[in-house]
């Protein structure tokens, strides 16, 4: 694994909005489209903010780019103020030359009976636009990955899946009490996810320290979906020092290789 521990998470955000706008750069001039894979939730906010400053004051163009996102809320109108739709187009979407018809983000609001062929499509779009080249991902206190949560297959696709409690409890400030939290959301699979060229997870603040730590030193098993990237062999994990607190250094890393950069 790759761990690169940054003195904050605007600063190490910077960083990854640059290996953004570096593959949109380098996909332009071969004449191809850049792949991402998007993000919700906290994590990714300062990422997508660098991006729109990279766009009104330095010209980035994301005219070349075709974005899939992980997950949406299930039953959740996709204009509801909570809804990863809005939450994408407030935080990125409204405010770069992205052309809506590359925009992808799973339908959390269609009849039971139609989202089985709406995820089977969301994965044929993925194949079709080539394969995400870049995966941004964050990481949830239970080890979720997208909100593929404990017990999640490393081979499982693009589905409708329940969310653990403590992913509901973490959601419930947002919507006004745990009990108005979706119970269900469609996500990427881990399986999707581990498809990307390259992954980008981030984390930031101490209580994602112990899952950090759990997810990448530990064993790789269902129970935390995330180890299941320590398999992937393109995968950079950006850590700000309170997130990196309970990983262990490297010499104690049997085993594993591990390079322990940025500014510490
Ligand atoms: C969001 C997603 C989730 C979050 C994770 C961390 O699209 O797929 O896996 O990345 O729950 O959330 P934050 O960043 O709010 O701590």
């Amino acid at each position: 694994m790759n761990y690169q521990i940054f003195p904050s998470a605007e600063v190490a955000s910077k960083a990854i909005a640059l290996e953004i706008r570096t593959l949109i750069g380098r996909r332009a001039a071969q004449g191809r489209m850049a792949v991402l894979g998007l993000a919700t939730g906290k994590s990714p906010v300062f990422v997508y903010r660098e991006l729109v400053r990279m766009h009104r004051e330095e010209g980035l163009s994301f005219a070349n780019v075709v974005s899939f996102n992980l997950d949406e809320y299930v039953g959740l109108d996709p204009f509801h103020a909570r809804s990863y739709r809005t939450f994408m187009h407030e935080h990125l979407f409204d405010h770069i030359d992205i052309l809506p018809g590359n925009i992808h983000i799973p339908a959390g609001d269609l009849p039971l009976a139609e989202t089985r062929s709406h995820c089977a499509a969301y994965e044929a779009a993925i194949e079709g636009a080539g394969g995400i080249d870049l995966q941004i991902l964050g990481i949830g206190r239970t080890g979720h990955i997208g909100f593929n949560e404990p017990g999640a297959g490393r081979g499982s696709r693009t589905s409708v899946v329940h969310l653990d409690e403590i992913t509901r409890a973490d959601a419930a400030d947002d919507f006004g009490g745990f009990g108005n939290v979706p119970s269900q959301a469609i996500t990427m699979g881990c399986g999707t996810i581990l498809e990307a060229r390259k992954i980008v997870l981030m984390a930031w603040g101490s209580k994602k320290a112990e899952i950090v730590a759990r997810a990448f030193q530990g064993p790789v098993s269902d129970e935390i979906p995330a180890s299941y990237l320590q398999e992937h062999d393109n995968v950079a994990i950006y850590l700000d020092a309170p997130a990196a607190a309970d990983l262990a250094p490297p010499d104690a890393l049997a085993g594993k290789t591990a390079c322990f950069t940025g500014l510490r």
